[in-house]
Parts: C-alpha cells; structure tokens; sequence
C-alpha cells in the first residue's frame, strides 16, 4: 500500500483566508465582499510597482533572475547590508521552509509558541522534526519558557514579532537579553512580517544581531506594506554561511519575474508605504475606540490586524459577519478572531455588522454583560 511520510500525518495543511469567490458561492452574496482575513494592504499596491509591471506581460516566456540580482542589490543599498547576507524567496513562506529543511531532521526539534505563525509548524513536519510550542504569556511569547525549552535536539527558534495572530510585539530590551543567552547550535528565525507598520522606537534593531554574527535570521516581506502578496516575494537577512546554506534546498527560479521587478520599485516607493501606514495607524485608532465602545478587549497592535475577543464562541459572530459579507479570520483562540485593519469605509462597515450581529439574534450568547469593562 501505498504511504506518506510518517512525518506528514501530522501536518494540517495550510488554511489561508477564505477566498472571495468561497463566500459569495457559499452564501449566494451579491454585494461587495469584503475580506479582512489575510493581512493585506488595503490600499493595495505601491503605484510605482504597477508601473513598472506594465511591461512585464512582454516578457514571461523567460525565466526569471535566479540570483534576483536587481532585488538583492537594491535591498542591499536600502539595508544598508551587502547582498550575500540578504535572501529573496517566494514569499517569506518559502524562507522559513528552507531554514528547516536546512537545519531540521527527524533527531531535531524547533520551538515555537502555541499561538504564532501556523507555517512554523508545518514547516518542522516537512523537515521531519519535532515541534516544541510554548503556552502564550500574558498574549505575548513567554521568552523565558522557550529558552528553558532549548535542550541538544533544538535546531531552530521561530519568533514572530509582531506575532500573528495576536499583534503583541517583544520589545529591544527582552530580545537583546534573549538573543544573548541562546546557545551557538540554535538559528533563530526573526519574523518581522510586519516591520514596517510597528513604528515603536522600543522595537528590536534585529540586523545587529546578525552583524554581531549571532545565528539569526530576520525575514521581511512584501506582501503586507508594500501590497504585493499576489506577487509572491519575500525576504531574509542572515549571516552568509546561512544563506548559502539555503541554496542547497531552493527550487530554481522561486522567484518570479514580475515579483522582482515590482519588488524593485516598491522598495523606493516612500510615499505608499508613508500613506499605508497613516492609513493603519488611523484604523488602529478608529477600531480600538469603537471596540471599548462596545465594550469588547482587544490586544494593543503592532501589526495591521486587530486580535479582538468576545464573550463567546467567536465561531457565531464569524458567520454572522461572512453572512453579511465580511470575511475575518477565526484563529487562535476560541473567543477571538484577527480582523485586518481596512480603509476607513471598510472599518466603518465591519463595526456596523458587529454592532448588529451583537444585537441581534445570530450570536445570542454573546450578549456583553452590562457592568463589562
Ligand atoms: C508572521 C508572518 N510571517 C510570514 C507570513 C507570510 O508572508 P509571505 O506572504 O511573505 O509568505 C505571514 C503572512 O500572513 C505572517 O503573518
């Protein structure tokens, strides 16, 4: 008979955002759908990237740069780090994917906490290695129970900062200590997903532990800020041994063509970026002061997402929001969704169906108590 890799009966495989064209099959939706389940810039993507798209359709009967030359010399310049501590990968996904194939086998684990990333345990099991998840703290990682986890087997650290789901961010202090006490045989894998939307002057300076030579890797992408998640591009810094390292496990050309060249001019473009995170920052705002409203906590966020709980089962208000043509994502924990920050009229129509669907009957049991904070 035939068997899959022992190793692989304990994946889940990846569950994305439900896509729009689901819902509007599943609930026969004719309005504009609205989804805010994936993280994505809802300004959409830098102008100066569609520019320079607009040759590209001429030229896809060649393969892409296998080396992304252009990406790496430009992030390069703007990094102010040289090209061959740098990483380019078909989404920041395929990065973390080949630091474990590349250090993770069936005799190694990875710790990584309960509540982060979902590709960070999966990408252990592709490895064949053992995942090790710690218990959230206090909505953030507890660094103190991942380093007492750390034992001969660990291979790889994975840390999300801001974590997704919840949004809470380990500040420069915490992660200086951290990165100082974890032993020479661990890489820690830094995901900074959404570095660009944090704005916190408390926020780690996670390059100097690669230029001190820690064993780190940084990742980045630009599928959040810079809008090109359809594009598939991602990227990583480390020292070179590392990434010279990852080489060895990389399908050739993962990189496609218009990815590099839109990757190349978003890079540049200040103004969308400036624009998107005002945008953010303003929603955040917005959001936050509506939710205390209606008397629902959520966690302070760092990212473009909002992990906010009810008090029930979020799975009702879930449905009662895709019924109405949102889409959010149940993730996490049980009582909670993330919801992505959206323009102000996308935030305005997401509270208005929270609003109704906690007065309504859809999600009876989760009436707020009147005396909740
Ligand atoms: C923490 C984190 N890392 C990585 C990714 C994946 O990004 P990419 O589109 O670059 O693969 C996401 C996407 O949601 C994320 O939240």
């Amino acid at each position: 008979m035939l068997k899959t890799r022992a190793s692989l009966q304990n994946i889940k495989p990846y569950k994305p955002g439900k896509p729009i064209e689901e819902l509007v099959r599943e609930y026969g939706i004719s309005g504009e759908v609205l989804k805010l389940a994936s993280n994505e810039n809802p300004l959409g993507a830098s102008p100066k990237a569609l520019a320079a798209l607009s040759h590209v359709l001429q030229e896809v009967h060649i393969y892409p740069d296998n080396s992304c030359y252009a990406l790496l010399n430009r992030l390069s310049e703007v990094h102010q780090t040289p090209a061959n501590h740098i990483i380019v990968g078909n989404g920041s996904v395929e990065i973390i994917l080949q630091a474990a194939l590349t250090y993770l086998d069936s005799s190694k684990q990875a710790i990584m906490s309960a509540t982060s990333f979902v590709m960070y345990p999966i990408a252990t099991h592709i490895a064949g290695a053992e995942p090790v998840t710690i218990p959230i703290k206090d909505d953030r990682h507890d660094l103190e129970a991942i380093l007492a986890a750390v034992n001969k087997k660990t291979g790889i650290i994975f840390l999300d900062n801001p974590n997704n789901p919840l949004g809470s961010v380990l500040k420069r202090k915490e992660m200086d200590d951290f990165i100082e006490r974890v032993p020479d045989h661990v890489l820690v894998v830094i995901d900074e997903a959404y570095y660009e939307y944090v704005g916190s002057m408390d926020y780690p300076h996670s390059l100097h532990y690669i230029h001190n030579g820690r064993n780190v890797l940084v990742l980045r992408t630009f599928s959040k800020i810079y809008g090109l998640a359809g594009l598939r591009v991602g990227y990583g810094f480390s020292r070179p041994e590392i990434i010279s390292a990852f080489s060895k496990v990389r399908l050739p050309f993962s990189v496609n063509r218009p990815g590099q060249i839109a990757a190349v001019a978003a890079v540049g473009d200040e103004d969308h970026r400036d624009r998107s995170r005002a945008m953010n920052e303003q929603g955040k705002m917005f959001l936050g002061k509506e939710f205390e409203r209606l008397g629902l906590k959520y966690i302070p966020p760092y990212g473009n997402f909002m992990f906010v709980r009810f008090p029930c089962e979020a799975a009702a208000v879930h449905e009662a929001l895709e019924r109405r043509g949102i889409i959010v994502r149940p993730v996490g924990q049980k009582d909670a969704l993330r919801i992505t920050i959206g323009t102000p009229q996308q935030n305005k129509r997401l509270l208005k169906a929270i609003e109704e669907t906690l007065e309504g009957k859809e999600a009876e049991n989760c009436k707020l108590d009147e005396n909740s904070e």
